[in-house]
């Protein structure tokens, strides 16, 4: 998985909103709710390196967020009842296309775990699901191409970097995300590595009148003279939780700077665990590192792996996950908590030795 983020100002708002207990349904329910996450998102947009254009708002998860961009795509081209993805796309995509009765089609991967964007075929697709970071191994599909594809094919295309995206927030790191601003709509999760609790997803569209399109509907009870569009009407709840407040929190908090320096620091630490373990006879690292995620494995086979994971997260000092990369179980660590510090990361690695050789 990925590591749990949050940090003081994020669990001071949580406090904070239930306190105020808003309950967004409408502008008028809760003004400043509304105002608030509009704002907010737009300063996240501008600190992503997002164009003017996109618009967004704030959902609960990922998953949620593709949902609704796949409903937006489908209700555009009814008669084309396919979705694809790369075979390492999360599990959100198989989900939102089971529930939507539309078909998955999953395009193999390269040898850097990125979808192959010449054996895209989209004449009968209604969207494709472009991942930026993925969960397995943090690998980066070419957006590029995959948006030309797109264009060409009049398909939707949404970019799924619910983990990766809050790095965009580095200009260095940008040519990870290069194309991402020709997709029709973009997840990006703070909640995942941007230091707000659970939950707060931000998806972002330049698409938001079809949005509207697909979503509105807006009873007789709810009917008001005033000139805002409703969120509930680009989105699947009704009611909405005041989240902008702790993204507002966090981004007022640590501003631009502090937020860079903390994935920065991330990044330094997953490079240095990865090294160690370059270093290191009878280890491997298995895939290319982009981001604050390293895949390795030790040698020997699958089940081994296996029972090393085990033994390392029974021990109670590290957790680490797994994940089957070109059919072979890897490990991960993820960094991605604003107190991860190299000690802890020190202490991973010495764990997992010890572990490795008892
Ligand atoms: C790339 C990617 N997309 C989506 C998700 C799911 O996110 P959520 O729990 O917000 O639905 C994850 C979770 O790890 C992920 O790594």
């Amino acid at each position: 998985y990925f590591a749990t983020t949050g940090s003081e100002p994020g669990v001071l708002a949580e406090l904070l909103i239930a306190g105020l207990n808003q309950v967004g349904i409408l502008w008028r329910a809760s003004p400043a709710l509304q105002e608030l996450e509009e704002l907010t998102l737009d300063w996240l947009r501008q600190l992503l390196g997002l164009p003017e254009g996109f618009d967004g708002h704030i959902e609960d998860t990922a998953s949620t967020g593709v949902l609704a961009a796949l409903v937006v795509a489908r209700s555009l081209q009814p008669d084309r009842r396919v979705v694809v993805c790369s075979e390492h796309a999360h599990s959100l995509a198989d989900k939102a296309a089971k529930l939507l009765e539309l078909e998955l089609r999953k395009v193999s991967v390269d040898d850097a775990f990125r979808l192959r964007p010449e054996l895209l075929e989209l004449d009968d697709a209604c969207a494709v699901v472009a991942t930026i970071g993925t969960t397995g191994a943090g690998a980066v599909d070419p957006t590029p191409a995959i948006a030309d594809a797109c264009e060409a094919a009049g398909t939707w295309l949404h970019v799924d970097a619910a983990y990766a995206g809050s790095a965009a927030i580095c200009p260095e790191l940008r040519h990870h995300f290069a194309g991402w601003e020709r997709a029709d709509s973009i997840g990006v999760n703070p909640h995942k590595w941007l230091g707000v609790p659970m939950d707060c997803s931000a998806l972002l569209t330049r698409r938001p009148h079809d949005f509207r399109r697909a979503f509105s509907l807006v009873p007789e009870f709810l009917q008001s003279p005033d000139d805002a569009v409703n969120l509930s009407e680009l989105s699947i709840p009704l009611g909405r939780r005041f989240r902008a407040l702790k993204l507002w929190a966090v981004l007022r908090c640590y501003g631009r700077v502090g937020l860079q320096e903390r994935i920065r620091e991330h990044i330094r630490l997953a490079a240095l665990f990865e090294e160690w373990v370059r270093g290191e006879p009878g280890w491997e690292v298995v895939a290319p590192r982009n981001f604050s995620l390293v895949c390795f494995r030790k040698d020997g086979t699958d089940e081994e792996n296996e029972r090393l994971l085990e033994r390392v997260n029974d021990s109670g000092e590290v957790f680490l996950s797994h994940a089957r990369l070109g059919g072979r179980y890897s490990l991960r660590l993820a960094v991605g908590n604003f107190r991860t510090t190299e000690d802890d990361v020190g202490l991973a690695w010495d764990v997992l030795r010890r572990e490795a050789s008892g």
